[in-house]
């Protein structure tokens, strides 16, 4: 998601500091004391414009959360919401995700989810996908021991490429849906790709799995 830039996007993020976490560089391996409690940690990574951080966020109090994106001109509109709205558990952080083990110490997180992640379909472009080994070295060094990473795409063949790298790391499927919508799970929120792409009849994938931390590489 790539919205066209938005004016004065970057100063009204300057100016939120309380919400969009600035210096989060300074937080590694102390984002307890950024929440004021030492509750699990998960994060969004190419969080788009906040639906879904909202909503967890709502849905599970005792639990941080963190939506990490990009782009000013993407953030900026979940920063909206969260300035109407305080929920206390939600930080956003202005990141590209290969660049979070500068803010966050290893196994500090417990749950990873990526949401409708850009597919970069080309093959020379496949190290960009969020599910790519690159990635996965990362999240498996963040997450905790009893860790996991949700994934959820309407994209088949960015699904079938996350499969096959996940297995290759050796990561553990804990459950897999090919239509998660056929029978949802009361729980789920939907992200704004989600929606969309369901109200067109296309089907969801998902996968819950962790690392197996028996055979690390
Ligand atoms: C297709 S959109 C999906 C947005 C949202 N998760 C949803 O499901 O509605 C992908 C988002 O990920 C962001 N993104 C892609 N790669 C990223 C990266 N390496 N670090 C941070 N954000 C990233 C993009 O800017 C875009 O907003």
């Amino acid at each position: 998601m790539r919205l066209r830039n938005v004016n004065g996007a970057e100063e009204k993020i300057e100016s939120h500091p309380s919400i969009v976490t600035p210096n989060h560089e300074t937080h590694k391996g102390s984002w307890d004391k950024v929440f004021g409690n030492s509750n699990p940690i998960h994060i969004e990574i190419g969080m788009g414009k906040g639906q879904f951080i909202r909503g967890m966020a709502l849905q599970n109090p005792n639990i941080n959360f963190i939506g990490v994106e990009y782009y000013d001109s993407v953030l900026v509109r979940a920063l909206e919401k969260f300035i109407v709205e305080d929920i206390p558990n939600v930080r956003l952080l202005r990141l590209d995700g290969e660049h979070l083990p500068t803010c966050f110490a290893p196994h500090e997180l417990s749950r990873i989810y990526l949401n409708f992640s850009d597919p970069w379909p080309k093959i020379r472009h496949a190290k960009r996908r969020l599910t790519h080994e690159r990635f996965l070295t990362i999240y498996r060094d963040l997450l905790a021991s009893e860790g996991d990473l949700w994934f959820k795409t309407d994209n088949r063949l960015l699904f079938q490429f996350s499969l096959v790298s996940m297995n290759n790391f050796g990561m553990i499927f804990e459950d897999v849906s090919l239509n998660l919508h056929e029978e949802e799970p009361t729980d789920n929120i939907r992200t704004e790709y989600e929606q969309n792409w369901s109200d067109r009849g296309f089907p969801i994938y998902r996968v819950e799995a962790r690392f197996n931390r028996k055979s690390e590489k």
